[in-house]
């Protein structure tokens, strides 16, 4: 587990979201594409949800698209960010579907036990600092039998950009990312059974630093760690950054990778729980699409 510093300063985190609600669509390209690849993830997991929680719904993106997969479900969008559920609900008011609006945490979810079919989370819970505390909470909503789908960000994350600021000082200028190794084994401590985890790498291509770093503050995703450096960088420093991340330029682009993981697992039977020796099935995405 990550140390103190290491850790998210959640009042900043929720800050950053509040403050990106305007911006997040725009800007929220690899948010797109991860969360379309877990939507999809759905065409080979037969379900037939009759009541779905989304955690992080955000502006309601993925809300939107579970609403059009499964049309009878009523769906709850919970979040942490007032802003972001305000802006989901005035964009999905024209919403044909049932959807509800619930403010709190992932952490300590405000739902009744066994009360919810299927639970949906993208990019969300590496936002978290007690992922034990996470997935307990999802068990315990979970009816007998409910899915838990998500996908998180691993350690490769911006990998680049950490190296670049390491070239300036010590501080902690990126977030820090959980293995997924890490994340299946606290799946199993939870009890969830028949946990599958993935990996995949996508690489966004930038022309600039400042492009990157723009997207980060404007999908509310930039540094929230809580040793991060109270004051801000100086000018030397952010030309001192972007120099070294120029030696990574690749063909004329700039690389920044993120390294997603892809999980899910179930909630066994009432009154049975996993077994103490599951173990956690993990491949490359890829391998995954191919069969
Ligand atoms: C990167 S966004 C992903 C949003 C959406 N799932 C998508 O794919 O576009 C993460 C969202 O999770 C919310 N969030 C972060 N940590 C949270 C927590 N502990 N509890 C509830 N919401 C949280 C943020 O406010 C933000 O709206």
């Amino acid at each position: 587990m990550l140390g103190e510093n290491y850790l998210i300063n959640v009042r900043h985190a929720l800050r950053a979201s509040n403050l990106a609600v305007a911006t997040y669509d725009e800007h929220a390209t690899l948010q797109r594409a991860v969360a379309d690849n877990l939507l999809e993830s759905l065409d080979v997991i037969k379900i037939t949800p009759q009541i779905i929680l989304e955690i992080g719904a955000a502006t309601g993106y993925c809300a939107n698209a579970l609403a059009q997969r499964y049309p009878r479900a009523p769906i709850l969008l919970l979040d942490y960010s007032p802003a972001m559920l305000g802006y989901a609900r005035r964009k999905l008011r024209r919403w044909r579907s049932r959807e509800r609006y619930v403010g709190g945490s992932a952490e300590k979810l405000p739902l009744a036990n066994a009360s919810i079919d299927f639970i949906f989370s993208s990019l969300t819970f590496h936002w978290c600092n007690d992922l034990d505390a996470v997935f307990a909470e999802c068990l315990r909503v979970l009816k007998p039998n409910g899915l838990l789908l998500f996908s998180s960000l691993g350690p490769d994350t911006l990998r680049e950009l950490r190296d670049a600021w390491s070239s300036v000082d010590s501080s902690p200028h990126v977030n820090m990312f959980i293995d997924m190794h890490d994340v299946g084994d606290a799946l199993i401590r939870a009890g969830f059974a028949s946990p599958i985890l993935e990996c995949d790498k996508i690489t966004v291509n930038y022309e600039r630093v400042d492009t990157l770093m723009r997207d980060l503050r404007r999908t509310g995703s930039a540094n929230s760690i809580s040793g991060r450096k109270k004051n801000f960088s100086t000018r030397r420093d952010f030309a001192q950054m972007v120099k070294t991340y120029e030696s990574f330029r690749v063909d004329s682009k700039l690389p920044a990778t993120f390294e997603v993981v892809y999980a899910h697992g179930w909630k066994p039977e009432r009154g049975s729980r996993a077994q103490d020796g599951s173990t956690v099935a993990t491949f490359p995405f890829a391998e995954l699409k191919r069969r």
